[in-house]
């Protein structure tokens, strides 16, 4: 026989302690907790099949091929943040947490999910809000709490959007905002903001945002939120601030005393988007008041709001917005560099007897989380973990908008401290003759040739046991 003989070598990247901080909040600021610096979120809203699509099968974040592919492309895109609305907290989201950690970007998570069992109905929340509820939305928290590169949690996502629901629901948002409070607090390794994503509706965008950012003072009962997202689409095409309304929005948040972003923007009313907002979000005026913002969204679906475009076979091809957005986040990483604010420490206004056009007077069953806070739910598996390096490769194709083919060969580019650890699996090999090939610094060697693979597996593994020769 006349095989050669090849010494695999497994490229294991590990995720170096302490090489994603996370982020904190002070004042009405993100910062970055090690290095100080202040934090912009520069994101993406990211659920592929849409929330629609979610079934619990799988996620955005339990597959980690796709999630190879995405990353790729955020990094090329320029992004920080994404934002993802639907996880199923029981799956393995090891792999993509820790590749997302590489590559330096930070999570913004919705608890609730379309299933059952698995939000508040808006109009009658107190017939959603029970235990199977909140073990839920505890399992995803405690799930989610061990991973740095988490930056919050969404307690809910446009709960509070007409009459109805806002005479029923502020009451239950604010309630779920305090379980995963005191949930986080009694169980948690690390203090993550829990905020709330409100739809743009004149009608509640300074009540509700009062609201649910007030406390009552010996009343630990309701907690405030951490920081607040808007979801906005006001800016059309071509707009200034004044047009846009922008400075309407700038006015209303300036005094909030938590950080304030965009949860969602990007309007598609006049094609192709040019982004020109995306700009001004990150420009001194704007930058004061709010800390940046999440493009609604990522992946094309049938709402025509997509950056990427996904073929049923899993190749990714770009669109033209994407490029249009690429500049703009480019053309602002100079502008936020230079952005500074003047630090306030304003404490959360205290409580008033009423907000215009909520019903705040609801009662709700406060002490229904306490026994899952108290005990904290089962025990979560996960966190980060090492990771071969064909793992941050993608073997999907990725099509840019003139149709040529991405070199992926690199896979994600690591830019949190990792140590590159070569592993040989040295099969020790007897005879003579061997040809020993070693590529150190390659991906992992999967791409031998079939029956040298076969003669590594005889030699490492069937004649130690004897099996052959
Ligand atoms: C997470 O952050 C903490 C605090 O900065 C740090 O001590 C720890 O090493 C970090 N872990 C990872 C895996 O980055
Ligand atoms: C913000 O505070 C200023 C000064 O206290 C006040 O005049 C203004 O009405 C406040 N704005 C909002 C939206 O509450
Ligand atoms: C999750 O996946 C990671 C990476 O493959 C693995 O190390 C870990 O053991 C898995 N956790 C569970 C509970 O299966």
């Amino acid at each position: 026989m006349n095989f050669f003989f090849y010494i695999i070598v497994l490229r294991l990247v590990r995720f170096a302690l302490g090489s994603i901080h996370p982020i904190e909040i002070s004042g009405s600021h993100f910062y970055n907790s090690v290095t100080g610096e202040p934090f912009f979120i520069k994101g993406v809203d990211y659920q592929p099949d849409g929330s629609s699509g979610f079934t619990g099968e799988s996620d955005p974040l339990s597959n980690p091929q796709t999630c190879a592919r995405d990353i790729i492309m955020f990094q090329e895109l320029g992004i920080n943040t994404i934002r993802i609305y639907s996880i199923n907290p029981e799956l393995n989201h090891s792999k993509c947490m820790t590749m997302l950690a590489m590559a330096g970007i930070y999570l913004l998570l919705d608890v609730n999910s379309p299933l059952q069992n698995q939000h508040i109905n808006r109009y009658e929340p107190w017939t959603t809000y029970n235990t199977i509820y909140l073990e839920h939305v505890f399992t995803l928290v405690q799930e989610f709490s061990q991973y740095n590169n988490t930056l919050g949690f969404f307690a809910g996502n446009e709960i509070i959007n007409d009459h109805k629901s806002s005479e029923n629901s502020p009451v239950y948002v604010k309630q779920v905002v305090t379980d995963i409070k005191n949930y986080i607090e009694s169980n948690c390794v690390r203090d993550i903001p829990v905020g709330y994503s409100a739809a743009d509706d004149l009608r509640y965008r300074v009540s509700l945002s009062k609201y649910l950012e007030c406390e009552s003072p010996g009343d630990s009962q309701m907690k405030s939120v951490d920081f607040y997202g808007v979801n906005s689409y006001q800016w059309c095409g071509q707009q200034t601030l004044e047009t846009s309304g922008y400075d309407e929005l700038i006015k209303a948040y300036r005094n909030f005393t938590k950080p304030v972003f965009f949860s969602e923007y990007g309007c598609n009313r006049v094609l192709p988007r040019q982004f020109q907002e995306s700009e001004v979000l990150y420009s001194p005026v704007m930058a004061e008041v709010f800390s940046g913002g999440l493009v609604y969204e990522f992946t094309q679906e049938a709402n025509n709001y997509g950056l990427v475009k996904i073929d049923p076979h899993g190749n990714a091809q770009i669109l033209n917005d994407f490029k249009t957005l690429k500049a703009r986040f480019m053309a602002i990483e100079d502008s936020l560099k230079q952005q500074s604010f003047k630090e306030d420490l304003n404490a959360p206004p205290l409580c008033q007897p009423q907000y215009t056009n909520l019903d705040i007077n609801v009662d709700t069953p406060k002490k229904l989380a306490k026994i899952l806070v108290e005990k904290g739910v089962s025990p979560t598996t996960g966190g980060y973990c090492d990771m071969d390096s064909k793992d941050t490769e993608t073997k999907y194709k990725i099509y840019d908008s003139d149709g040529s083919l991405w070199d992926t060969s690199k896979g994600i580019r690591f830019i949190n401290g990792l140590t590159d650890e070569t592993v040989q699996n040295d099969p020790k090999s007897k005879g003579k003759g061997e040809d020993k090939v070693v590529r150190k610094n390659s991906a992992i060697m999967l791409s031998i040739p079939i029956n040298s693979l076969i003669c590594w597996i005889t030699v490492t593994i069937l004649i130690p046991l004897n099996l052959f020769c």
